[in-house]
């Protein structure tokens, strides 16, 4: 099974487990960062999104999809208006959510999921550096 099949499948396992990834992925999120808790105004809402959009990224990164590269610039360029975001807070988000996962799938996670999603998971660190470095220099043109 390729990285991308990997990952789908334990999308699909989460689902079937009924369980809710992103309630404690915040709550494990703002006890590591507990200034960060008052950005969010709405949690209810706005960890549906940033949940969702994290794991579909990670998909999209396996599956080498077109719409990835611009989604993670879109959202690093978004994410400035909610003050300077440390590296190191995405880095944890990033990595908490892949544990979250891992716990919602339960038993049927294995060194093979693991290993595509963790893969996947430094792609994006990486990426959302390249993206603020190009933002930064400019290099998306000019801010609004
Ligand atoms: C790859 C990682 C991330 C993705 C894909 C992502 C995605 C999103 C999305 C799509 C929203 C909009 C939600 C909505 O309007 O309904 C959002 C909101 C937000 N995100 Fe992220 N996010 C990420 C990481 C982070 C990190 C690490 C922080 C903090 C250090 C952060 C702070 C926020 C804040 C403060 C909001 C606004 C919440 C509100 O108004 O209630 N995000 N994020």
């Amino acid at each position: 099974m390729n990285a991308a099949d990997l990952m789908t499948e334990s999308l699909a396992a989460a689902a079937e487990a009924g369980w809710e990834i992103r309630e404690p992925l915040f709550t494990r999120f703002f006890k590591a960062f507990p200034k960060r808790r008052a950005a969010f105004l709405v949690p209810q809402a706005s960890s549906i999104r940033m949940t969702d959009e994290t794991l579909q990224i990670m998909l999209g990164l396996a599956e080498g999809a077109d719409w990835v590269w611009p989604q993670i610039a879109d959202i690093v360029f978004t994410h400035r208006a909610y003050g300077p975001l440390p590296i190191a807070e995405y880095d944890a988000f990033i990595d908490m959510t892949v544990k979250e996962l891992a716990r919602a799938v339960g038993a049927s996670w294995s060194a093979a999921h693991q290993q595509a999603w963790q893969t996947q998971a430094d792609v994006l660190k990486q990426k959302i550096r390249d993206a603020r470095r190009e933002w930064a220099a400019g290099a998306f043109g000019n801010d609004v």
